[in-house]
């Protein structure tokens, strides 16, 4: 794989870890980064048959502490928008990707960062991490996705206040508003991450990405049509070998084993 800033370790059950891998920045997506991080998700993700991705920060202190603000105050207007272009392209894939993705968020997660966060399917935080968007303190706004997401995760009240203050808020008020899912101690994030992602990767991974994209993409349409969507997908799961063999194992009461065929 060969990558610089980031690092990726493949554990049990087929449970990926990547890393955002530029402490001395705290994670900051400079374009090397997010280069890194989307040749990946683009490149090798795909190709890595994972039940789960989670996605953290090395260092301790940050998940990703956003867009890099040295690279970004030197763009011209074409510059900014590769970089913006690209940030997009790689938060829909794993926004997209069958693949359910977790952010164990272990420190900052700001502006960037917690677009990324977002662009996962959930988030556990550690209750020593700080969230937020400072862009409008920059004189842009969360435009990797996070005046989009945020609205449709917490509600259009709840991220105007975060967006128009630019103020970071807590793990404990993130859980409250729900920013995140879950808020851990610090020293075992990576413990209840891999813990969730387990009992995710033990289900059946068909129906698992089947949810997903139902829930994705159902809550972007007419309920009418999102139903409609919902019976596409469960008929499709109906008629897997993994179906058969949950309902075979529930009645020989013993625990399935999923081969997502
Ligand atoms: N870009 C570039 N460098 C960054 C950075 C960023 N987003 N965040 C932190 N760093 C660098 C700092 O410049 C510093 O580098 P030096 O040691 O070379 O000076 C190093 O990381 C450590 O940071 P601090 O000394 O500032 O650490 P701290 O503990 O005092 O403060 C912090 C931590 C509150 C997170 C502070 O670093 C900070 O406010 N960072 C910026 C956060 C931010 O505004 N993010 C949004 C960026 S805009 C964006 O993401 C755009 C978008 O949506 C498109």
């Amino acid at each position: 794989m060969g990558y610089e800033f980031i690092e990726f370790e493949k554990e049990d059950k087929g449970v990926g870890i990547l890393s955002i891998n530029r402490p001395q920045a705290l994670n900051a997506l400079n374009w090397d980064t997010l280069k890194d991080l989307g040749n990946f998700i683009e490149n090798d993700f795909p190709n890595e048959n994972l039940r789960v991705l989670i996605i953290t920060g090395s260092g301790g202190k940050a998940f990703v502490a956003g867009a890099d603000i040295a690279q970004m105050s030197e763009m011209n207007d074409a510059q900014f928008k590769e970089y913006t272009n690209y940030a997009h392209k790689i938060y829909n894939l794993i926004e997209h990707s069958p693949c359910p993705s977790i952010a164990a968020v272990n420190g900052y997660a700001l502006g960037g960062g917690c677009e990324l966060a977002l662009a996962c399917d959930l988030r556990i935080a550690s209750e020593k991490a700080k969230l937020g968007f400072p862009e409008v303190k920059l004189g842009i706004f969360p435009g990797w996705g996070g005046s989009q997401r945020a609205t449709r995760i917490m509600g259009n009240g709840k991220a105007k206040e975060l967006i128009y203050t630019g103020e970071m808020i807590s793990a404990e008020e993130a859980l409250r508003i729900g920013l995140v899912e879950r808020v851990v101690p610090h020293d075992v994030i990576m413990e209840e991450a891999m813990k969730l992602a387990g009992l995710i990767a033990d289900r059946a991974p068909l129906a698992v990405s089947a949810a997903k994209k139902a829930i994705n993409k159902g809550s972007e349409m007419d309920l009418d049509k999102a139903l409609g969507l919902e019976k596409d997908l469960i008929f499709s799961c109906f008629d897997t070998d993994d179906r058969i063999e949950g309902m075979k194992a529930f009645l020989e009461k013993r625990d399935p084993e999923f081969e997502g065929k």
